[in-house]
């Protein structure tokens, strides 16, 4: 290894580090509401600090590296406008990621992931040991503000997924399109817009169903959309000759997967087809294969798929994983299913359809 190569390898051991710091910077701009004052035309620290309840002093520091990263622009008299990243942080425009980053850095997630190191050392999540319960106990019964953000974070993430999913998976002849575990119907929206003549039914537990109805209406589809509160554990809506599956198996351990799925062919008629749509490990993918030759400095995000981190999310924060074709195949065959079909994605996610054996 040359020397410049050393160089280029501690420069990006920093590269990384600055990464967190850069993610938590613009987590704060996006958590304090920033981009939205900005947006009502409040635009100097003063007047900022002022509207969000902030020092204006720390703000000043925090504007001056969100100008920094791209995501404001500041002229020569201080004021601060938006560039396109800043403008889709703001929390009332259409596809907003607002949501997205400040729920993947809001306490549950950043502490567990503080101590990824115990999950390896465990294999088990450190969430649970962390807040002494479950994740889905913890956004209901200690923090429903977080809970909120989550279901938002799932919105803003369909709202990046969804295009590059029905670009890839045609949902034409559905009638009753059942969403398991649906958040509050992002995705479920989307197909019925795409099918303008079928229905659908959004499941998932109490606390989401009940904030889902206005986001329903916001979508454009709460009149075709039935909503049910459960534990998709215990059973499914019957009668679906769709069932969608989306970010929810990578959430579950192999057990917990089957018995859900088995839930899903319990309920579902003869003809129907469940649809999971999640990222999906690829053996020999960018992250096997050797860097090219003096590569060594191979910057992270051109080399690891999103896959393989959002596997680390699962490790830390439930019982989950992101697992390969092979083991999605497996988790059918157990439930009484087989595999009908692998769809690839403009995207790193992967659809894949499932029908009863
Ligand atoms: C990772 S989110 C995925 C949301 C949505 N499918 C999406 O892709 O945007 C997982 C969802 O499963 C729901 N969920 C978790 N446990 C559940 C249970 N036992 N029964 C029903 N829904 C559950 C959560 O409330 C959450 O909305």
């Amino acid at each position: 290894m040359s020397t410049t190569d050393r160089t280029d390898a501690k420069a990006a051991v920093f590269e990384l580090v600055t990464g967190v710091w850069a993610a938590c910077a613009v987590a704060a701009t996006a958590r304090l509401g920033i981009p939205d004052q900005i947006a009502s035309g409040v635009c100097t620290t003063e007047g900022l600090a002022k509207a969000v309840g902030a020092d204006a002093g720390g703000l000043a520091r925090l504007l001056r590296a969100a100008a920094a990263l791209g995501v404001l622009t500041r002229d020569a008299a201080g004021r601060f406008g938006l560039t396109p990243l800043g403008e889709c942080l703001r929390s009332d425009v259409p596809g907003s990621q607002r949501a997205l980053i400040a729920s993947e850095l809001d306490s549950a997630h950043w502490s567990s992931l503080g101590r990824l190191d115990e999950a390896v050392r465990t294999g088990k999540p450190v969430f649970d040991r962390l807040f002494s319960m479950p994740i889905w106990d913890y956004y209901r019964d200690a923090r429903p503000d977080e809970g909120k953000l989550f279901a938002e974070n799932m919105t803003a993430q369909s709202d990046l997924e969804t295009r590059a999913i029905l670009a890839a998976y045609s949902f034409a002849g559905a009638e009753r399109v059942v969403d398991v575990g649906g958040a509050h119907g992002s995705f479920l929206a989307a197909v019925l817009r795409q099918v303008p003549s079928a229905r659908g039914v959004l499941f998932d537990r109490r606390l989401m169903i009940d904030e889902a109805r206005s986001a329903l209406t916001g979508f454009g589809v709460a009149d075709r959309v039935e909503c049910v509160a459960g534990d998709f554990f215990e059973s499914v809506p019957a009668g679906g000759d769709v069932y969608l599956l989306k970010h929810i198996l990578h959430d579950w351990n192999d057990e917990e997967c089957i018995r859900l799925l088995r839930r899903v062919a319990a309920a579902m008629s003869p003809q129907a087809r469940v649809v999971v749509a999640e990222m999906m490990i690829v053996e020999g993918g960018p992250a096997d294969q050797e860097p090219a030759e003096g590569a060594t400095a191979t910057r992270w995000a051109e080399r690891a798929s999103p896959a393989v981190l959002q596997d680390l999310n699962m490790l830390v924060m439930l019982s989950g994983k992101e697992r390969t074709q092979e083991e999605y195949a497996a988790l059918f065959g157990q439930a009484g299913l087989r595999m009908s079909g692998v769809f690839p994605t403009d995207s790193p996610i992967f659809v894949l359809e499932a029908r009863r054996r």
